[in-house]
């Protein structure tokens, strides 16, 4: 119940103490805004610092599926009676659908989502909700509804992680013949086909698929149980608990139980990887869809205009991909730097395990469904990739390879070879193909008219068919074998 004085923030819904009082001498800067609010007195500043139910509530749902499970396990070992656990059931039944509705009173007074709970549940139930915390403690709850929460963002992530590849599996294999330049140091290093690009950021998510599976996996172990720290007196069933909440099995160790964060850490570093694939296409969106480069276009539902050049089609969304990108690493320092000079075991630093989770997660989430929507939105312009593909001397490899293969020149010798034929196309201001077969066997007279079958972009891009290679058939391949395994 709200106490005397108390406010609620009509935004939030939460309770907090009043933010005028008699003054103890405090004075925390002159905007009242804040400083007013800690006028009040220690306990203000003291409950500001530590309550943590502006951002746990987020958790509700799983501290609820928790304490159901915990109260289900007491009276199975005995520890509570039949009628306490249906009170129990009942009450935190009742409590999900306040919040479901908005209509929970949140009080910053009772610290975090775990009191508020258990406070409201005695509140409406009585001596049987001041039963339901025999046997565990608020550090083995904690880490147990982050683990939840963090196992649900790992399924709703991956489910996303796969719309994006399937995604660019569908674009790769419509275009899986159309040529564009491959680049290296963003400079035009040798043509590839759109297809191939695209699934290039196809193996990178799926090896962010495999490391969410991975983290999952390991993370997969219930602390409930583990108590304060010690672990508890009361005959418990640990294993019941882990199975009802779908855990492969307890965690082996009460003092890690409580203090280990590492499977948070190693989520927000699946995420920061992905993240960082995401930025990288991100930033490529960004190139093509410059007008000097014109290789794709966006429509409007992705880019935005200015409000003073009439002509700007920004790629805000893709810019904004790239720009969260910061906050999810921020997130993953952020834990790691949390947990670094903790003794064992719970302190209160670790509280700011959470938001950034949840930032990060969050954020990862629009990442994904904006790229998702930019792939199915861009439309290449094929007739100007090709263009572009065949710009900047892109066939020079397959001239030099052709040397070697042809005339069994020594690779290096015919490196050199076409290095000269490049200059002197260069200062002709024509690509390898303008020049004449004379030009060409000036600087190597076995040359002979075969050799203009290998410098287009499209012979160029049909030869290379070994594993893995950017040839069509290969593309086409790849996009048909990913679309099976997606399904
Ligand atoms: N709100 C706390 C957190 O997020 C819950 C655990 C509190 N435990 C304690 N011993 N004070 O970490």
């Amino acid at each position: 119940m709200a106490r005397r004085g108390a406010r609620r923030d009509e935004s939030t819904g939460i309770v907090s103490q009043p933010t005028s009082g008699p003054s103890n001498g405090i004075s925390l800067g002159s905007n009242a805004q804040w400083g007013g609010r800690f006028a009040a007195g220690p306990s203000a500043i003291m409950q500001a610092i530590n309550a943590s139910i502006g951002f746990d509530r987020k958790m509700w749902r799983q501290d609820i599926a928790g304490s159901l499970a915990h109260a289900a396990m007491l009276r199975h070992v005995g520890i509570i009676s039949a009628d306490d656990e249906t009170a129990i059931r009942d009450g935190l039944g009742a409590i999900a659908t306040r919040i479901e509705a908005g209509e929970f009173p949140w009080d910053e007074g009772l610290e975090d989502i775990h009191m508020n709970i258990e406070a409201r549940l005695t509140e409406a139930i009585g001596e049987a909700g001041k039963r339901l915390h025999t046997g565990r403690s608020r550090n083995d709850q904690v880490a147990l509804d982050v683990r939840l929460w963090v196992r649900d963002a790992i399924d709703g992530l991956s489910g996303q992680v796969k719309d994006v590849m399937r995604a660019l599996v569908a674009r790769a294999a419509e275009h899986a013949g159309t040529v564009m330049p491959g680049f290296t140091h963003l400079q035009p290093a040798q043509p590839v086909t759109l297809g191939h690009h695209l699934l290039a950021y196809v193996e990178m998510l799926s090896r962010d698929l495999s490391r969410l599976a991975d983290c999952r996996a390991r993370m997969n172990e219930s602390p409930l149980g583990a108590a304060a720290l010690a672990g508890t007196g009361f005959p418990i069933d640990r294993h019941m608990t882990a199975a009802a909440l779908g855990f492969d099995g307890p965690t082996r160790n009460s003092l890690d139980s409580v203090a280990s964060r590492d499977f948070a850490a190693e989520f927000l570093f699946a995420c920061a990887m992905c993240a960082t694939h995401l930025s990288r296409f991100a930033e490529e969106i960004v190139i093509w869809t410059n007008p000097y480069f014109g290789f794709v276009r966006l429509s409007d539902a992705f880019t935005t205009g200015s409000s003073i050049m009439p002509q700007k089609r920004n790629p805000d969304a893709a810019e904004l991909v790239r720009g969260k990108t910061g906050r999810i690493f921020g997130a993953l320092i952020g834990l790691l730097t949390v947990q670094k000079g903790l003794a064992l075991t719970y302190f209160k630093d670790m509280q700011e395990d959470k938001e950034g989770v949840f930032d990060a997660a969050e954020n990862l989430t629009l990442n994904l469904a904006a790229i998702a929507g930019m792939v199915r939105d861009m439309q290449p312009d094929v007739a100007r990739l090709e263009q572009a593909a065949g710009a900047g001397f892109s066939t020079a490899t397959d001239l030099a390879d052709w040397l070697v293969r042809s005339l069994k020149m020594p690779f290096r010798d015919a490196h050199h070879v076409t290095g000269r034929l490049v200059a002197r196309a260069e200062a002709k201001g024509c690509d390898l193909a303008g020049l004449t077969l004379a030009e060409l066997q000036s600087e190597e007279p076995r040359i002979t008219e075969a050799v203009f079958g290998v410098l287009t972009v499209r012979a160029s891009v049909a030869s290379r068919t070994s594993f893995g290679g950017t040839a069509p058939e290969n593309v086409a391949q790849a996009a048909a074998a990913w679309r099976e395994k997606l399904g």
